[in-house]
């Protein structure tokens, strides 16, 4: 069984697609076969995994709009374990085009089918906003990563999303599936100033058990990579992001169990 899951913040600059490429590559590491989909119009998650823009002519937002079939456009990673369904930047209107598909919100789930069922994992890099794109990638999920910053005003909009996410699991209930908050990541933790620290107990106190026991310091070695188009575990093993990651994969796991 295959555990389909979004890394999912309204919010930009939070570390989902650095989570996204790196929770992948950690997985691979520890024998999973994983599904990467980016969502993200800024095709970042596409671009660090090594794939060239201009290597392919279709991309998952065709599938949206039902011009492409998602065995078309899957690619194969230089790391065996790891296949994606890339994005392109230079897509217009596709939310107008969804809003006259009645049935906008399960596309990507109807697309998914049977091709999830040759993974242990899906993780879908949701674009930072909570539109169409992110509601399809919800409503697709089996459950949500939300990456949070160990930053000034992290809480900020995350009311939204909950909101969001709430709606989406009613939805859902009607087909007899769920969506879990599978958990809460904390990102960025400059771990030189007590502030991060702050941010980490406040997160804790309201998400409880939610919370992953991993936090992912902010190290720029991780920052780094994503100019060599490589996760930072493949960069920098044994850099403290990489231990992060790595780490983060062994509980994302065993919540599995
Ligand atoms: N742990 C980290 N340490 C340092 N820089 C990081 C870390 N995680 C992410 N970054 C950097 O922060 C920026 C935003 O991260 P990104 O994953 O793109 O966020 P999002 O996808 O939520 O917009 C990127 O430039 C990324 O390289
Ligand atoms: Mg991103």
């Amino acid at each position: 069984m295959s555990l389909v899951l979004s890394i999912a913040n309204q919010k930009g600059g939070v570390g989902k697609t650095t989570t996204a490429i790196n929770l992948a590559s950690s997985l691979a590491e520890l024998g999973k076969k994983i599904l990467l989909i980016d969502l993200d119009y800024q095709a970042n998650a596409t671009t660090c995994m090594g794939i060239n823009r201009g290597s392919f002519d279709k991309s998952v937002f065709d599938c949206f709009t039902r011009e492409a079939k998602c065995e078309d456009i899957l690619i194969n990673t230089k790391n065996e374990k790891i296949d994606v369904l890339p994005a392109r930047s230079l897509v217009e209107g596709i939310e107008e085009k969804l809003i006259l598909d009645s049935n906008r919100d399960f596309i990507l789930h109807a697309m998914l089918g049977d091709m999830k069922e040759h993974y242990d994992f899906v993780l879908i890099d949701c674009p930072p906003s909570l539109g169409y794109i992110t509601t399809n990638a919800l409503m697709a999920s089996d459950g949500v990563i939300i990456p949070v910053q160990c930053e000034f005003l992290a809480m900020d909009g995350l009311t939204q999303l909950l909101n969001t996410i709430r709606l989406i699991q009613t939805k859902k209930k009607v087909n007899r599936e769920t969506l879990t908050i599978y958990g809460v990541l904390l990102t960025m933790l400059d771990v030189r100033v007590t502030s991060g620290y702050q941010v980490v107990n406040e997160i804790k106190t309201y998400f409880n058990e939610k919370v992953f026991q991993t936090i992912i310091p902010r190290n720029i070695t991780c920052s780094n990579a994503t100019f060599y188009g490589v996760p930072v575990t493949v960069f920098s093993p044994k850099s403290k992001s990489s231990i992060g990651y790595k780490k983060l994969a062994k509980e994302v796991i065993s919540r599995n169990e």
